[in-house]
């Protein structure tokens, strides 16, 4: 596997970082990660701006123009192997004496990129479906940050793998401390991914905010409902209506649209991916294959 760090091209097991790194040190730095389909980025814009979005809130100027970004990430691309690949952009804000506020001044920031397969989704996760689990959202107020430190989501995420599921769904709950009032909590989104619910043929979605990413797979889906008349409302849902849910899907870059057809062990309506599911997948991969076609 070939990386990009700090200006050069090299294999991954060359690549070396300081442990002074505010990255290392505090998980002081924001990521992306962008699909690739057919050797292009998917939506390579939505998540460039996503990037500056993320820099702005931290207070990072961006190392790069649009232009220098989009150049590397074709170099990166050309480089690696798979037509299909994701690639993981990493920005920390460099390497400093081990002090909390931001070096003064300001120190080069450290820029990792690399590039993994990206696995087509299988032919049992299209037709069964996938499983999750329902946890508190413990996170901070600022989850619209796509930033490194991620230990919430690391931990909220093995929660799932643990219960032998893909997924964990996040409920917030109006009140700070436990006991976890339930019939307070509204779906945020998931450990790492967004989630929508079906119900009476509407699909639901939980609007945007500072307390979830705002996915770029979630605008594509949202995107794919306005243009196919498919009903759709964005609103808070809350967390009563996710186990009276007739679907639930997942959305993210590297694991697209999926149907959760297993909740907390029970099943999700038919208990099989069901018409919007089919609905959606079928139009995204449309989606994929006409934008790909036109760039
Ligand atoms: N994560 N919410 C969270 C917390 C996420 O980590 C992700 C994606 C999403 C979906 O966003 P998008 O559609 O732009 O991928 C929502 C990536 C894939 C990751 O951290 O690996």
């Amino acid at each position: 596997m070939t990386i990009y760090l700090n200006g050069q091209f090299m294999p991954v097991e060359d690549a070396k970082i300081s442990v002074l790194d505010r990255g290392f040190i505090f998980g002081d730095g924001v990521y992306e990660v962008i699909p690739v389909y057919s050797r292009r980025a998917f939506r390579l814009n939505e998540h460039l701006q996503r990037l500056q979005h993320s820099l702005d809130c931290i207070q990072l100027p961006n190392p790069h123009s649009a232009e220098e970004w989009r150049e590397l990430i074709a170099e990166l691309i050309a480089k690696n192997d798979g037509e299909d690949q994701y690639l993981y952009l990493h920005i920390t804000r460099g390497i400093a004496k081990r002090d909390h506020p931001f070096p003064n001044p300001p120190v080069a920031p450290t820029v990792f990129l690399m590039s993994s397969l990206l696995p087509t989704p299988s032919v049992s996760l299209i037709e069964n479906g996938t499983s999750a689990v329902t946890a508190q959202d413990n996170r901070w107020l600022r989850c619209d940050i796509k930033a490194i430190s991620l230990l919430p989501n690391v931990l909220l995420r093995q929660i799932a793998v643990n219960a032998d599921c893909a997924e964990t769904i996040l409920l917030r709950s109006v009140t700070v401390h436990p006991p976890f009032n339930i019939e307070q909590a509204f779906l945020t989104e998931g450990a790492a991914s967004n989630i929508f619910l079906v119900k009476n043929g509407i699909l639901l979605a939980p609007p945007k905010n500072h307390l979830m990413l705002p996915g770029i797979t979630y605008d594509v889906i949202l995107e794919i409902a306005a243009s196919y008349d498919i009903p759709h409302q964005i609103r808070e849902i809350a967390a009563s209506e996710l186990f009276d849910a007739d679907e639930l899907l997942l959305s993210s870059s590297t694991r697209e649209v999926q149907a959760i057809t297993r909740l907390d062990g029970k099943t999700v309506g038919s208990g099989l991916p069901g018409p919007m599911f089919k609905k959606i997948n079928q139009h995204y991969q449309e989606f994929k294959r006409n934008v790909m076609r036109a760039l």
